[in-house]
C-alpha cells in the first residue's frame, strides 16, 4: 500500500481538465469539435529559431550547462530587460527555468514560509493558487469586478495587505480575462506597494508583447525607484515566440532571490535543456524575432476584436474587451438555471460541458480562475474557426 505525501492533497484536481479531456476524446472519435481552449499560439515557432536548435544539436550542445543557463543566454536576457523594459538587470540578476510556470514555482518556493500570505487578483491564472499552497503560503484573493474591466482599485489592494502579506502577484496583460492595466493604473497600484517595503511583487509579464488598441506596456518594477529591489519580473519565450513546448522561461530580480532559485534548481532540474538555450538567445537578438511577434500580435488583434464583437452581440452575454493576451472572458451566468437534455446548467463547468456535448464547442470554465460565472475562449485559432464556433454558441444559447 503506497501512502502519498500530504502535500498532494493540497493541490486541487483541475475541474477544467475534465472538459478538455472530453473534447480531446471527441476529436479522436472523429467529431468536428471547435476548440477555444488553447492556451498557446496557433502559430509555429519561427523557422530561424528552429534552425538555431538544429545547429545547437549539430554543434554538440547536448551536455550539462551551468544552472542558471549558458552565459550567452543570461546576457541576452539581461540586455532584453534593459533595452525593452528599462530594467537595469545585470546577468547576475537573471535565471531561467522550464517555462514561466517553473520560474514562478521556484520563486514561491524561494520566498514563502508557512503561513505567509500571497495576494492574487481574480480572475487569476489557474496555477498561482496551487503553487502558493505547495510552497506553504496562504492565498488571499482580491476580487476584480467586471464593471471595472476586472482591474482592482488601489484601495482594494491597500485593504488586502496585512503584516503577514509576503507576495503580491500581478499579471498584466492577463490570463484568463485579457485585461491589462494602463501605465497610470499600474502606477496607482505601485504607490500602494511602495508603502510596504517588505512586500515582494511577482510581475508576470509573459503577455507583454500581445497588447491591443495601442495600449502601452510598462514593466511594474520601473514605476518607482524602490520597486526595482522589491520586484521579480517573469517572462518566457512560450507566447512571445510561439515556443510553448520548448520550456524556456526566465526571471529577473534581486540577486539573493535569484541565487536562492538557482540553489533550488541545482537540486531539481539542474538547468533548462541545453540545446534550447542558444535558440533562445537567437529569438531575443535576431531582428526576425521582433518581426514574427509583431505579425502574430497584429493577427491576434484582428481575431480578438472580431471574437469580442460577436460575443458582445449575443443576447444576455457580457464581455470585457480584451486589451491583451489572446482570451475573451464572457459572463454567461444569465443562462444558469436552464436545462439541456438531462443536464441542468448551474455554473460555468456545467455550461461548458453542455456546450461541448450538444454543439461541439470547447471553452474553459472560469471556476479554476475564481469566476464560476464566466468562460474563457481563446482566439489563438483561425478566423474561420472563430466564426464557426460562435455560430454554434449562438445556436446553443438560442435553444437553451
Ligand atoms: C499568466 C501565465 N503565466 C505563466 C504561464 C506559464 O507559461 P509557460 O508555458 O512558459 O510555463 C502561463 C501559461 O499559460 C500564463 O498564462
Amino acid at each position: 500500500m503506497i501512502h502519498l505525501a500530504n502535500r498532494i492533497q493540497l493541490v486541487s484536481e483541475s475541474i477544467t481538465l475534465a472538459v478538455s479531456a472530453k473534447a480531446n476524446a471527441m476529436k479522436k472519435a472523429g467529431i468536428d469539435v471547435v476548440g477555444f481552449g488553447a492556451g498557446e499560439p496557433d502559430f509555429d515557432t519561427p523557422a530561424f529559431i528552429k534552425d538555431a536548435a538544429k545547429l545547437a544539436l549539430d554543434k554538440g550542445q547536448t551536455k550539462y550547462t551551468p544552472t542558471p543557463c549558458l552565459p550567452d543566454l543570461k546576457a541576452a536576457i539581461a540586455k532584453k530587460f534593459n533595452d525593452e523594459n528599462n530594467l537595469p538587470y545585470k546577468p547576475e540578476n537573471i535565471t531561467t527555468g522550464a517555462g514561466g510556470k517553473h520560474c514562478l514555482y521556484m520563486a514561491f518556493m524561494a520566498v514563502l514560509n508557512p503561513g505567509d500570505e500571497v495576494i492574487l487578483l481574480s480572475p487569476y491564472w489557474v496555477s498561482y493558487p496551487e503553487q502558493v499552497k505547495l510552497a506553504g503560503g496562504v492565498n488571499k484573493i482580491v476580487q476584480g469586478e467586471q464593471r471595472n474591466g476586472f482591474k482592482i482599485t488601489p484601495q482594494q489592494l491597500a485593504d488586502a495587505i496585512t503584516p503577514k502579506t509576503k507576495v503580491l502577484v500581478l499579471n498584466s496583460p492577463s490570463n484568463p480575462a485579457g485585461h491589462a492595466y494602463t501605465p497610470a493604473e499600474l502606477k496607482a497600484l505601485a504607490d500602494v506597494v511602495v508603502k510596504h517595503p517588505n512586500l515582494i511583487v511577482f510581475s508576470d509579464e509573459i503577455y507583454e508583447k500581445l497588447v491591443y488598441d495601442g495600449l502601452q506596456f510598462v514593466s511594474f518594477a520601473t514605476l518607482h525607484p524602490q520597486l526595482f529591489d522589491q520586484t521579480l519580473t517573469f517572462n518566457c519565450h512560450s507566447k512571445t515566440f510561439a515556443m510553448t513546448g520548448w520550456r524556456v522561461g526566465y526571471v529577473g530580480g534581486p540577486k539573493p532571490v535569484i541565487d536562492a532559485i538557482n540553489k533550488l534548481q541545482s537540486q531539481m532540474t539542474s538547468h533548462i535543456t541545453s540545446f534550447t538555450q542558444m535558440p533562445a538567445v537567437v529569438a531575443l537578438t535576431d531582428p526576425r524575432g521582433k518581426e514574427s511577434v509583431d505579425a502574430m500580435r497584429a493577427e491576434f488583434e484582428k481575431r480578438g476584436r472580431h471574437m469580442h464583437q460577436r460575443l458582445a452581440d449575443l443576447p444576455n452575454v457580457t464581455c470585457v474587451k480584451p486589451q491583451g493576451a489572446f482570451y475573451c472572458f464572457p459572463n454567461v451566468s444569465a443562462y444558469f438555471g436552464r436545462t439541456v437534455g438531462t443536464t441542468q446548467i448551474t455554473d460555468a463547468v456545467s455550461f461548458s460541458a453542455a456546450l461541448l456535448e450538444s454543439h461541439h464547442v470547447a471553452v474553459v470554465p472560469g471556476n479554476d480562475s475564481g469566476f464560476d460565472t464566466h468562460v474563457r475562449l481563446s482566439f489563438a485559432t483561425s478566423m474561420q474557426q472563430i466564426d464557426k464556433g460562435l455560430d454554434r454558441l449562438a445556436d446553443f444559447l438560442k435553444k437553451l
